[in-house]
């Protein structure tokens, strides 16, 4: 019977048929030991001469790193293979023998791996790393439904510029410039007053001309968007959501944060409540520790990490100057100075992972904002009607991603935490 090797416990002693990927070969004359791998687990899948028929033999003989097989045998624990588990192999049919692999036992550079991307994503790391990704991405789409949020899409192709103007991809929309979204946010705006609550899902854009461990110029966000929310509450439901990540991940991901050795403390002290600073503060703080920064500047990497490592669990920085940032986020009534958002930062060095704000619900504010940041009002008439027709308070974040596997696998660079980065530098392959 064919099987997965997830199922492999359902199996023991029994004779099963797997299909997948040979990853190491050892032989000692008249028994070769295979590392074998179906991309739902592995095995050591063992042929020893005096078992098999000629055919088999021969076939087995030939194998090279990453040749594709069926194998047939019986399946068992055995606590010396590396995966915990052996096949006694009674046949071996090659679907086809691997020309020489590429990426080796030694290390390679990371531009090496980079061109190789397409082979380096079957190696261990680079799996658990995937692993974890899709867990998280099921983790938010769970924790989401559970609190009341649909998911509702939003387009990827726009006509006008979410967050700032310098970071948008520029296309040709039959003859008419377009742009690839930075955000949903907008649209999700719009349909809160559907649903209430709302999130999308997707691919972003930024044309970021940053090179740094944080940057990628496409990324996965999910921006969400609340009716009746404020801003003390947008942040409860960020602080929620990171905990449930966290939580799923660590009961959930055990094997692969264990292939990626990562140090399980930090990410068990994400319980609520998280630091929360202020803008202000942040700076003063930035100042204490020798950073030549001034009231008005934003912060960049390096900043960022700075005031990530002085907190052990994440840190909300609230209330930022309104110039510098987007032209959406409500001015704080004690101050209008300040605007009523949020960032939250990812300890360990790890920086933004969440950008959230509660939004300007009052139609006057939002064109002169329109006016004031020179966008095209015309552009921004049907986002204005949400401030005509049943306008609310109403709040929304995004969270980048990549930047949070990232973080939860303790990656030195975004670049491994998607499975096709594309960077400043690199489209291919
Ligand atoms: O802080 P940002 O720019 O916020 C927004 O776009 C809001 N419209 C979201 C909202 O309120 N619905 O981006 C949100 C998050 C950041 O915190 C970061 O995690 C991620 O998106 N991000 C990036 N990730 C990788 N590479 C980049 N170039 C990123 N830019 C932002
Ligand atoms: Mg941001």
């Amino acid at each position: 019977m064919k099987i997965l090797l997830k199922d492999i416990d359902k199996y023991l002693n029994e004779k099963v048929t797997l299909e997948g990927w040979v990853f190491n070969i050892r032989s000692s004359g008249s028994i070769y030991f295979l590392q074998f791998r179906d991309g739902t687990g592995e095995i050591q899948a063992v042929v020893s001469k005096k078992d098999v028929d000629e055919k088999t033999w021969q076939e087995t003989k030939k194998l090279t790193i990453e040749s594709s097989v069926k194998i047939t045998g019986k399946v068992y624990q055995e606590k010396r293979s590396p995966s915990g588990y052996e096949m006694l192999v009674e046949n071996l049919k090659v679907y086809q023998i691997a020309q020489e692999y590429p990426i080796g036992k030694k290390s390679h550079g990371v531009d090496f791996l980079m061109d190789y991307r397409h082979l380096w994503i079957r190696s261990q790391r680079q799996r658990a790393i995937l692993k974890i990704r899709d867990e998280v991405v099921f983790s938010i789409r769970f924790f989401m439904r559970e609190n009341g949020f649909v998911l509702t899409d939003s387009p990827i192709l726009t006509p006008t510029a979410c967050e700032g103007t310098t970071t948008l991809f520029e296309t040709n929309y039959f003859g008419e410039k377009a742009y690839l979204s930075q955000s949903g946010q907008l649209y999700l705006e719009a349909l809160i007053y559907s649903f209430g609550r709302v999130y999308d899902f997707g691919p972003t854009f930024r044309a970021e001309k940053s090179k740094t461990r944080r940057h990628l110029t496409e990324f996965w966000m999910m921006d969400a968007e609340a009716a009746f929310v404020d801003h003390e509450e947008n942040m409860k439901i960020q602080e929620e959501l990171v905990c449930y990540i966290v939580e799923e991940v660590l009961k959930n991901r055990k094997k692969e944060l264990e292939i990626l050795k990562r140090d399980l403390e930090p990410l068990k002290k994400v319980k609520p409540p998280f630091y929360k600073i202020t803008y202000d503060e942040a700076i003063e703080l930035l100042k204490k520790k020798g950073v030549k920064i001034k009231w008005g500047d934003d912060f960049g990497g390096d900043e960022e990490t700075i005031i990530s490592k002085s907190f052990d669990k994440p840190v909300f920085i609230e209330k930022y100057p309104a110039h510098i940032k987007a032209f959406y986020m409500k001015p704080d009534l004690k101050n209008p100075k300040y605007v009523l958002n949020d960032d939250l930062l990812a300890p360990e060095g790890y920086g933004e992972i969440i950008g959230g704000s509660q939004r300007i619900d009052d139609l006057k504010t939002l064109e002169e904002k329109i006016k004031e940041f020179k966008l095209p009002k015309k552009e921004y008439q049907w986002y204005l009607d949400l401030r005509r027709y049943g306008s609310v308070p109403h709040s929304g974040f995004g969270l980048g991603l990549e930047r949070t596997v990232a973080w939860l696998c303790g990656l030195p660079h975004i670049r491994e935490s998607i499975p096709f980065p594309r960077l400043i530098n690199r489209i291919r392959p």
